[in-house]
């Protein structure tokens, strides 16, 4: 089976005068599309995490500038530029750990510097964002490609949170492989921890694997040392939501947990991510910004209470691992592994 043959959806799709969004907050139980018809509209779709997941808040967010800026009713480049700072600067500020928001939101910028006429501009501002989504695709398509050889015919692997098709613009990033080993036939087996507080292992892991038929089993995160050792898993593969100059890599809270399993268990531990994932201008873990979110997230489950009034709570979305936790770091342009910092260095090197 063709995995652009399965019925998982796009997350994000341009519609000429709206975005056209899933919403993941409402999966698995309801498969829900709405309107952002104003960049407030996206904003607020990327906080409240009706879309997720590094790339695919890229995309938003780039779409979110065209259809900001083409509401602008200016003829003045001059103030074209300052409103397009000013929603720039807008949505930059809706989510703070997933870099692929700063880079696509840069393109776009930049996309924009020499155009002679806010028409122009407006032109360059969709088109780019359109090539952003575009290349995710390929992208994730050659992490898959570099990924499958990293596992072999009836392997068990664990992963955590979505690093899916639909955090992305199709197929993935810690997942594409097991689309790519479905189209070839290849049994791959799916662990997915669930994710706490947001469940995006359990509602959206699951929910986009399914519909592929890519063999899957659910598990809360506190099962995973039992289930490493009594289902035999034979690596971690997870996504990422920045990658530091040395490696360190910033992904959903219960990474760093399952990279120090995977060193106790003398198994792999991999990460899979576009190079616009990375950030070099950030030197190690220790300065990537993470979010924290609204304790509710901890303190209510489905609606009910589960702590007791006032519990001081800490809720941080994402952690980091340490490079050295990591085997390998699979990109669009292979894997890198060993010296973090200067392979780094030279793919960034062949890219400029
Ligand atoms: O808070 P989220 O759901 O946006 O967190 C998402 C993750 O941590 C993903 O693993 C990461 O962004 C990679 S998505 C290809």
């Amino acid at each position: 089976m063709s995995f652009t043959n399965t019925i998982i959806p796009r997350s994000v799709e341009w519609k000429e005068t709206y975005i056209r969004l899933l919403d993941q907050q409402k999966l698995p139980a309801v498969t829900e599309y709405i309107k952002l018809e104003s960049v407030r509209d996206v904003w607020e779709a990327i906080k409240a995490l009706k879309v997720r997941g590094a790339p695919a808040i890229g995309i938003t967010a780039a779409f979110g500038l065209a259809l900001a800026a083409k509401q602008y009713e200016t003829e003045n480049l001059d103030e074209f530029h300052s409103q397009l700072t000013r929603d720039h600067d807008y949505l930059a500020s809706s989510r703070p750990t997933a870099v692929n928001l700063f880079w696509a939101l840069g393109r776009l910028v930049k996309s924009v510097q020499g155009a002679v006429s806010v028409n122009e501009a407006k032109t360059n501002l969709l088109h780019e964002a359109i090539q952003i989504q575009v290349e995710d695709e390929a992208t994730c398509r050659r992490i898959g490609e570099n990924a499958l050889p990293l596992f072999k015919d009836g392997d068990s692997v664990m992963t955590i949170c979505n690093a899916g098709s639909i955090a992305t613009a199709r197929y993935g990033t810690a997942l594409a492989p097991f689309y790519l080993a479905k189209e070839k036939n290849i049994h791959l087996s799916v662990y997915a921890c669930e994710t706490r507080p947001v469940l995006q292992g359990a509602r959206l892991t699951t929910w986009e694997l399914m519909q592929a038929d890519v063999d899957v089993t659910l598990i809360t995160d506190n099962m995973a040392a039992h289930t490493i050792f009594s289902k035999g898993i034979s690596a971690i593969i997870v996504g990422a939501d920045r990658i530091a100059a040395n490696g360190d890599t910033a992904n959903k809270i219960g990474t760093y947990n399952l990279a120090l399993l995977a060193g106790a268990f003398q198994i792999p531990f991999y990460v899979a991510a576009p190079l616009s994932t990375f950030d070099p201008e950030t030197k190690s873990g220790a300065d990537i910004p993470i979010e924290e979110r609204d304790s509710k997230e901890i303190t209510h489950f489905g609606g009910q209470q589960i702590a007791p009034d006032h519990v001081k709570v800490f809720n941080p979305a994402f952690d980091v691992t340490p490079h050295h936790l990591i085997k390998g770091i699979i990109t669009e342009k292979g894997v890198l592994s060993g010296d973090y910092q200067s392979e780094i260095q030279r793919v960034f090197k062949g890219e400029a």
